[in-house]
């Protein structure tokens, strides 16, 4: 339980007005366009376009030079902070390449919440199967955008069908269309109890709306054909009675996701969205340490590091920790504790992310992201704390999917070759894996373009030359046991396929699914994860 405070109240008014999330969705849903959207309410940006232009490119872009660049642009909107109606909204961004899950994994722990766009015509895809995996760990809040209803899309039952299904949550519908496709019409609010009629435009931030509290109204008819409106209120009132009305409490527990039906690219039930989601999107919460829950109310600073950008010029090798205030206030030029080291550091170069900028910042409160810049003492998990406390859980690792071996190629580098792989893994490039015996080290991702992106950096910021191997690895499989015995027994047996992970936990390499299989059979004692946070 977290300790009781005596409470600021300008304090508790900073973190009520806080919504801290993030937009994901399987590449091409929407993501970016909604992102656009939301800015353009924010006032953030002023014109359609601006968040595109710093967009990764990944089905056409293989090169991950052009990737790393755009990366480097995309800083600056990786955390997105802006005002509406008088809620101060984070959005933090996303990376779509699907060779960068973990980072967006990592981001995702820095959230309260998040939106999940999902395309009409595809239905749910496969890494908004991942993404929402995490969340579900997690138990953040979703709330499901489902997008082009200007486009020739699935039936809007079955798609709730699937998202039921394959999501594994419940879900409540909080709008619903009328027609798709050519013949979209628009949607019903349920939320709000209004018409909105659909007239496709990209750039307008206004759209027609009709109040129909009453949706036998004959108001309706004057807006929709007889059949339309009939077809309508068919629909409302088998949704009212399924879905009955909405428990905020449920969504804020990561049971139930609200969804809305829309359309981003013509701004189409954006608005509703956002105001929706500023109503009953979830303020910063508690967390937990491995010390203890941690309010944000508490009147000491703490927070912890998700995501480490570095900086792409070898002349200045300073890199951007970025900071998820938890709890207190973050007050720029004071001096905190760096749980890990149990050293202190004073941060006089704290930034905040405004859409698109960065600006030099005073305070920060829980829920907003400050941006530190480090010179290598800082790495992704780390806490940063006023009073010296525990650690924050929940930056977990997840076993990569593809293994290669290190080989260094030049003998009097090892000692840069070494420095730069530990740089690199502190900033979550990889991961990877040092074996007990031997000292081999094999590094671990999720898609093949870390494996240049790590050459390439090697060998410019470090100096150092390195091959990489194929492995024949299948997974990184933490363990424990509550039999000490059983542990010692099979760490002894299996040495030769024990490494250490970046903190040092022991994992077993395993070499294929079936041997894994077997090992578990002969070790029942033994639990096997395929995440560092069990
Ligand atoms: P992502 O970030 O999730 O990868 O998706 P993004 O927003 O880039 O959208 C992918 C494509 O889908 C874009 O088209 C975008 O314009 C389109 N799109 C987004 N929302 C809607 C919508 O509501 N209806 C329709 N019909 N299309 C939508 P593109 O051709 O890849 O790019 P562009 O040339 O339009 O910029």
């Amino acid at each position: 339980m977290a300790v009781a405070v005596k409470e600021d109240p300008l304090l508790r008014k900073e973190i009520e007005r806080r919504r801290t999330f993030g937009i994901i969705s399987h590449p091409d849903a929407g993501k970016t366009t909604l992102t656009e959207k939301l800015l353009l309410f924010g006032g953030a940006i002023q014109k359609a376009g601006a968040v595109k232009s710093s967009k990764i490119d990944r089905a056409t872009t293989s090169d991950w030079m052009e990737i790393e660049k755009q990366r480097g642009i995309s800083v600056a909107t990786s955390v997105m902070g802006f005002d509406y109606r008088g809620v101060k909204i984070n959005l933090l961004d996303t990376p779509g390449h699907q060779d960068f899950a973990e980072d967006t994994y990592r981001t995702l722990t820095a959230v309260d919440s998040v939106v999940l766009v999902i395309d009409c015509v595809k239905g749910v895809e496969i890494q908004t199967e991942k993404l929402m995996e995490v969340c579900r760990m997690r138990k953040t809040p979703v709330i499901s955008f489902i997008n082009k209803l200007d486009r020739e899309g699935q039936d809007p039952y079955d798609l709730l069908d699937e998202v039921e299904a394959k999501l594994d949550i419940k879900v409540h519908p909080m709008s619903w269309p009328i027609g798709m496709g050519k013949g979209f019409k628009g949607v019903y609010s349920l939320y709000e109890k209004k018409l909105l009629l659909f007239t496709p435009s990209k750039q307008t931030v206004q759209q027609e709306y009709v109040e129909i509290s009453d949706i036998s109204s004959p108001e309706l008819e004057k807006h929709l054909t007889e059949n339309e409106a009939n077809q309508l209120r068919e629909d409302v009132e088998l949704i009212d009675g399924v879905y009955g009305d909405l428990d905020f409490e449920d969504y804020r527990s990561g049971k139930v996701a609200p969804v809305f039906f829309g359309s981003a690219v013509n701004n189409f039930g954006v608005k509703e969205l956002l105001d929706c989601f500023i109503d009953i999107a979830p303020f910063p919460r508690n967390r937990e340490t491995d010390d203890r829950e941690i309010s944000p109310l508490e009147n000491t600073f703490s927070g912890f590091i998700f995501k480490i950008h570095a900086n792409m010029d070898p002349r200045h090798r300073n890199r951007l920790a970025f900071v998820r205030v938890c709890s207190g206030k973050f007050e720029r030029g004071s001096t905190y504790h760096h749980v890990r080291l149990g050293k202190k550091f004073r941060f006089s170069n704290a930034t905040a992310f405004m859409a698109q900028d960065k600006e030099t910042i005073d305070v920060a409160y829980p829920g907003d992201i400050v941006g530190l810049y480090d010179t290598g003492n800082l790495k992704i998990g780390d806490t940063l704390s006023e009073q010296n406390e525990g650690l924050y859980k929940g930056i977990p690792s997840f076993s990569p999917e593809i293994f290669r071996e290190v080989i260094n190629l030049d003998a009097m580098k090892s000692k840069q070759l070494d420095k730069g792989l530990t740089q690199l893994m502190d900033e979550g490039v990889a991961q990877m894996f040092t074996y007990d015996m031997g000292s081999r080290k094999v590094v671990g991702t999720v898609g093949v373009l870390q494996f240049e992106v790590i050459q390439y950096r090697l060998k410019n910021e470090y100096g150092a030359t390195c091959r990489f191997e194929s492995s024949n690895l299948y997974k990184a499989c933490w363990f424990d046991s509550k039999d000490d015995k059983k542990l010692k027994e099979f760490i002894d047996s299996k040495q030769r396929h024990i490494a250490k992970d970046k903190d040092g936990k022991p994992v077993f390499m395993a070499e294929s699914k079936a041997w894994l299989q077997m090992v578990q059979d002969n070790f029942p004692e033994i639990n096997f994860h395929f995440t560092s946070e069990f």
